[in-house]
């Protein structure tokens, strides 16, 4: 099966995971985009649903689908999204898209994680992907050097800017054997606004799509 196709069956297999009622909180990337097409086409009646960027809110809008402010719903049930890596544990990298940040924030209000992947992204160990980091702009090359420090080799992300109006540097080289310490380390250095290791942010469950369907991972 191609990764197209993969990333269609389980952004299927992830909408008919979403009961009726639901509180729900929506990520952002590509195979969110299918997972968003397939609720749509489920109708399922949400009482509410949040978004993680501007690109997730326009695709939802564009289904009909309301999208309502955090700051007004309180705590969420579920949410969905992908990631550029996941471990053995539910840990993740994300950003790849640059929405780590309010990424973090929706599924720090809510209840459950499922983490929606192809299975070339499930690892032992995570950082073979490059470690997006979003930084406030005027802290760039003072947080580049931070990285530098930890064994990292930074790469400013040219010419993109996120939904925050902040940059991102993309990390090379960092082993990341334990991914809440890192976490916790890079997201204490000033300018720093989020670093994508979701380690305290994990995965409840992921729905990997491979060749023979799409398997469940329960943490
Ligand atoms: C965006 C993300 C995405 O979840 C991640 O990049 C995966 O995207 P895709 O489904 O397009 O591979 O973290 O910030």
């Amino acid at each position: 099966m191609d990764q197209d196709s993969k990333k269609t069956a389980v952004g299927r297999a992830a909408a008919a995971e979403v009961p009726d009622g639901c509180r729900l909180g929506v990520g952002t990337g590509s195979t969110v985009n299918r997972f968003i097409d397939a609720l749509a086409e489920r109708g399922v009646a949400l009482a509410c649903v949040v978004s993680s960027s501007e690109a997730t809110t326009t695709r939802l809008q564009g289904h009909g689908i309301a999208v309502s402010d955090l700051n007004s719903t309180g705590d969420l049930d579920l949410y969905i999204d992908g990631a550029d890596e996941i471990d053995g544990a539910g840990h993740m990298i994300k950003g790849g898209g640059g929405a780590l940040t309010r990424e973090k924030i929706v599924a720090a209000a809510s209840r459950r994680f499922i983490c929606i992947v192809d299975d070339s992204k499930v690892v032992r160990v995570l950082g073979d992907f490059p470690l997006p980091v979003e930084v406030i702009p005027m802290a760039r090359s003072y947080v580049a050097r931070q990285m530098v420090k930890l064994g990292g080799l930074p790469e400013y992300r040219e010419g993109f800017v996120t939904d925050n109006g902040n940059v991102i540097l993309d990390v090379r080289h960092l082993d990341i054997v334990d991914p809440v310490r890192l976490e916790d380390r890079i997201n204490s250095i000033p300018g720093v606004v989020t670093v994508g290791i979701f380690g305290h942010q994990k995965a409840h469950l992921t729905l990997a799509a491979t060749d023979d369907g799409v398997r469940r991972i329960e943490y």
